[in-house]
C-alpha cells in the first residue's frame, strides 16, 4: 500500500519511497540521483587506502611557498591558513552555511588575537615551570581541570569520563608478568588485595595503544619528542572509584630496559609516566575516535546519501540534518588541521604523516558492528564499570535517537517488503559497503528487513551526533591546561627506576618534558578552535519537511515526543551532576552538535 493510500501524505510528488511514485516521477528521481553522482565523486580523500609507507614532505612550521611576510606573521601570531582554504571544491549546498562561516571565522580570529596578546605580553618566556603556562594562557581562562590534574584520580576519571573514553576495558588476563608484578605491590600497599583477588573480581581495567608501535607511526614522531606504547592499570577500591596502579610504557613484556612506574614511586616520576600515557592516548583520540570513526565514517554515510538516496527519499529526509557541515568540515581539516603546515604536524609528537598511518592502520581492521555502541561496550566488557558517565548518559541518548529514528522510519517502511522494494535503499547500502565505493567493512550489501534498517539509522544518527559530541567538546577542557595532557612528550622513555627512595625526574624536568613555548601555542589554540560551541543541537533534529506538520502529521509528533525525551535526559543529567558534584556535559543534548560540524 502506499504511502498515499495510507493517508499519510497529501502531496503525491514528495517524500515518498521509489516504488510507491508514479514510472515518471521515478525516471525523474533517477535523472536527478545520476546528476548528483557527478556534483559527489565518490572520493573519501584521507589517503585510508593509500600505502602507509610513502613519502611525505617533512614539516616547516608554515605551508609550502609562504611568502616572507606570511612567514613571519605565522612566528608572530601563529599559523594562518593557506589562501586555499577559502575555496571549496564541494557543490555550494555543502558548504559552511554564511553564518556558520562568520561564527567558525570569529571564532579562529578571537583566538589569533588573544594569543598575539599572550605572544607580545610573554615574549621571554619558556614552558618550564607551571605559572609559565598560566602566563601563557594569556586571556583565555584555562580549562577546570588545571587545579587537579596532579591527582591520580582526576587521572583515572579521564578515562571513565574526559575527552577518549573509548580506551578502557575489562583486564581478564594477565597483560604482562612485570605490569602484574608492580601492580601486585601498589594493590597490598594500597587496597590490601592481591592482583589475581582484583581480576577474579572484576575490578581490574586496562587501557592500550598497540597500533603506536608500528614503524608507520614511530618513525614519523617528530625529533626531540617520543611516543610511548603505554599499557595501564586501573583498580576500582571499595568507594567504587577508579585508581591507576601501573603504567609500562614500552610494548613487550621484558623487564630490561622497560620499567614500570606506579602512584608508589616518587611524585614527579608517576607524572612523567602519566604525561607519557596522556600523549598516547591523545594520538588514539584524535587521530581514530575523533578523526577515523566519527568525521570521516560519516563522511562515507553523507556521501553515499547524497549520491544514491534522492532529496525526497524518507531516508534522505531523516539523516540529512546529521550531515550538515560534515563534508566542508572535513575538507577544511584536510586542508588545514591534518596538513603538512596544519596544527598536528606543529603540536603532536607524530607528524601529519604519522597521524594518518595511524588512522590507515586502524581502518584496516575497522568493522561496522564491533562499533555500534551496544557491542561496543559489550567488547570492551564495561557495562558494569563504576562512573562511567560516557556509557550512562550515551546510552540515554542512543535510546531517544532509537525511538526517534523507529518512530519515523517506521511510517513509511510499514513492512519488510517496504525495504526489500526500495531500490535506493540497496543501492545505498551497496556504495556504503563496496570495497571500491564506501569500503566500510561489515556494513550490508543489501538491507532486508526494517529491525536492520532502523539500528543502521539509529548507528548513523547517534556516531554523527552523540558520539561525535563525547570524543570532540572535552578538547579544550582536556588538553587546553598543557600540564595535564601534552600532546607531545619531550622526555625520553626511562630505561629503569632508581633505588627506592630516589627520584628520576624533578618538578623542573617535567615541565621541561612538555611543549615548548610555540608548541604551547599551537596546542592550546587547536583545541580551542575544536571546541567552538554548537550551532544546532540534537534538540532540532527533525527539521526536515518531510516531518512538518502540514507534511505528516504522525512524524512530526515523533519529533516532539523526541524533543520532549532529550529535555528530560537534559534535565536528569543536570541532576545527576549536581549530586556527584562533577560536571560531565558533554553528552547533555544541548551541547550535543545534531551533526560534525566542527
Ligand atoms: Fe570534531
Amino acid at each position: 500500500m502506499s504511502a498515499t493510500k495510507r493517508g499519510l501524505l497529501p502531496n503525491p510528488s514528495l517524500f515518498h519511497l521509489p516504488q510507491y511514485v508514479s514510472e515518471d516521477r521515478q525516471r525523474a528521481r533517477q535523472v536527478s540521483i545520476a546528476l548528483n553522482r557527478e556534483r559527489y565523486p565518490q572520493v573519501v580523500d584521507v589517503g585510508l587506502e593509500e600505502d602507509p609507507e610513502a613519502e611525505l614532505p617533512e614539516s616547516t612550521g608554515a605551508w609550502p611557498g609562504a611568502s616572507r611576510t606570511r612567514k613571519w606573521l605565522t612566528r608572530l601570531v601563529g599559523a594562518l591558513p593557506p589562501k586555499e582554504i577559502f575555496l571549496s571544491e564541494l557543490p555550494p549546498e555543502a558548504r559552511f552555511s554564511r553564518p556558520k562561516f562568520f561564527r567558525h571565522a570569529t571564532h579562529a580570529g578571537s583566538m589569533v588575537l588573544r594569543q598575539a596578546w599572550a605572544r607580545a605580553t610573554n615574549f621571554d618566556f619558556q614552558t618550564r615551570s607551571e605559572g609559565a603556562f598560566s602566563r601563557l594562557m594569556g586571556t583565555i581562562p584555562p580549562p577546570r581541570i588545571h587545579k587537579n590534574w596532579k591527582e591520580d584520580r582526576e587521572f583515572a576519571r579521564q578515562r571513565l569520563a574526559g575527552v577518549n573514553p573509548l580506551q578502557i576495558q575489562r583486564c581478564s588476563n594477565v597483560p604482562g608478568d612485570a605490569i602484574a608484578k608492580a601492580a601486585e605491590k601498589c594493590l597490598a600497599q594500597r587496597y590490601s588485595s592481591t592482583f589475581n583477588q582484583a581480576m577474579d573480581s572484576g575490578r581490574l581495567y586496562r587501557t592500550e595503544y598497540p597500533l603506536l608501535s608500528q614503524p608507520s607511526v614511530q618513525q614519523e614522531v617528530r625529533k626531540g619528542a617520543y611516543l610511548a606504547v603505554p599499557t595501564c592499570l586501573f583498580y576500582v577500591d571499595d568507594t567504587n572509584t577508579l585508581m591507576p596502579l601501573a603504567i609500562q610504557l614500552k610494548p613487550g613484556d621484558t623487564k630490561e630496559g622497560n620499567p614500570v612506574f606506579t602512584p608508589l614511586n616518587e611524585f614527579w616520576d608517576w607524572r612523567v609516566a602519566r604525561a607519557h600515557v596522556q600523549a598516547s592516548d591523545s594520538h588514539y583520540h584524535e587521530s581514530i575516535s575523533h578523526l577515523l570513526e566519527t568525521h570521516l565514517v560519516s563522511e562515507v554515510f553523507a556521501l553515499a546519501t547524497n549520491r544514491q538516496l534522492h532529496g525526497d527519499h524518507p531516508l534522505a529526509q531523516l539523516l540529512i540534518p546529521h550531515f550538515e557541515h560534515t563534508l566542508a568540515i572535513n575538507e577544511q581539516a584536510r586542508k588545514n588541521l591534518l596538513a603538512d603546515h596544519g596544527e598536528i604536524a606543529r603540536s603532536m609528537a607524530a607528524k601529519h604523516t604519522g597521524n594518518i598511518n595511524l588512522v590507515r592502520l586502524a581502518w584496516k581492521d575497522w568493522q561496522y558492528q564491533d562499533h555500534h555502541l551496544n557491542n561496543d561496550l559489550t567488547i570492551r566488557d564495561v557495562n558494569d564499570l563504576p562512573g562511567y558517565l560516557y556509557r550512562d548518559d550515551s546510552k540515554e541518548v542512543f535510546q531517544a535517537i532509537d525511538d526517534y529514528a523507529r518512530g519515523i522510519l517506521g511510517i513509511w517502511y510499514v513492512k519488510d517488503k517496504d525495504v526489500r522494494l526500495d531500490n535506493e535503499l540497496q543501492s545505498w547500502a551497496q556504495e556504503i559497503s563496496d570495497p571500491n565505493g564506501g569500503r566500510v567493512h561489515g556494513f550490508p550489501s543489501a538491507i532486508n528487513s526494517r529491525e536492520v534498517l532502523f539500528e543502521i539509522a539509529t548507528s548513523i544518527i547517534f556516531r554523527a551526533s552523540a558520539q561525535h559530541a563525547a570524543v570532540n567538546n572535552g578538547q579544550f577542557g582536556t588538553y587546553g591546561w598543557i600540564p595535564n595532557a601534552p600532546v607531545a612528550c619531550y622526555q625520553a622513555l626511562p630505561d629503569s627506576l632508581p633505588e627506592s627512595g630516589s627520584a628520576l625526574f624533578t618538578e623542573q624536568d617535567y615541565y621541561a618534558a612538555m611543549p615548548d613555548r610555540e608548541r604551547t601555542f599551537g596546542q592550546a589554540g587547536m583545541v580551542w578552535l575544536l571546541s567552538e560551541p554548537t550551532m544546532s543541537s540534537l534538540l532540532r533534529a527533525g527539521e526536515q519537511p518531510a516531518f512538518s506538520r502540514e507534511h505528516c502529521f504522525q512524524a512530526w509528533q515523533v519529533v516532539g515526543r523526541f524533543r520532549r525525551r532529550l529535555k528530560e535526559i537534559s534535565d536528569a543529567i543536570d541532576a545527576r551532576n549536581d549530586l556527584i558534584g562533577f560536571e560531565y556535559n558533554y553528552l547533555k543534548p544541548q551541547n550535543i552538535d545534531r551533526s560534525i560540524a566542527i
